[in-house]
């Protein structure tokens, strides 16, 4: 069983970290191992603009560079500066990074605007027909 509330505590909490000076909107992140062990990220910009790497971006990069490759879920917070006022989606970059590590058909992606009050879709709901690992091998 995932602890949602907890998930959604850890990415609330990496919210805090967003170094986002030119958006100011600020996004947490924390992605949940399969064997129960989360990486948190927040979204990190860049004055050149394109080099901004987002939160969830962060979490899976931190997460496959310590050598974790099997993924269960991942929460999702973003607002503009101050109180979570909105769902934050995931972009569409982040979503096709989702689905080179995680099963579409149960990774599941839950976005919250605390830890009561959250939303959350499968993977393949929110990537339908995408392209993947299976293509290429
Ligand atoms: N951002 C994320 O961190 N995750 C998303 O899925 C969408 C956008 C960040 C990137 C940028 O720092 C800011 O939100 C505004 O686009």
């Amino acid at each position: 069983m995932i602890d949602k509330k907890k998930l959604i505590r850890a990415a609330i909490q990496a919210r805090e970290y967003s170094y986002s000076p030119y958006s100011g909107y600020c996004v947490g992140a924390a992605l949940l191992t399969a064997d129960g062990k989360i990486y948190t990220g927040c979204n990190v910009e860049n004055a050149a603009y394109s080099p901004t790497n987002c939160a969830e971006r962060t979490a899976f990069f931190k997460a496959v560079s310590e050598g974790e490759r099997s993924f269960c879920a991942i929460a999702v917070v973003g607002s503009p500066k101050g109180a979570l006022t909105q769902y934050a989606w995931p972009c569409g970059v982040c979503r096709q990074v989702m689905f080179e590590f995680c099963d579409p058909e149960s990774f599941n992606v839950i976005t919250a605007v605390s830890e009561e009050i959250y939303e959350e879709r499968l993977l393949k709901e929110l990537l339908p027909l995408g392209f993947g690992p299976d293509n290429v091998k």
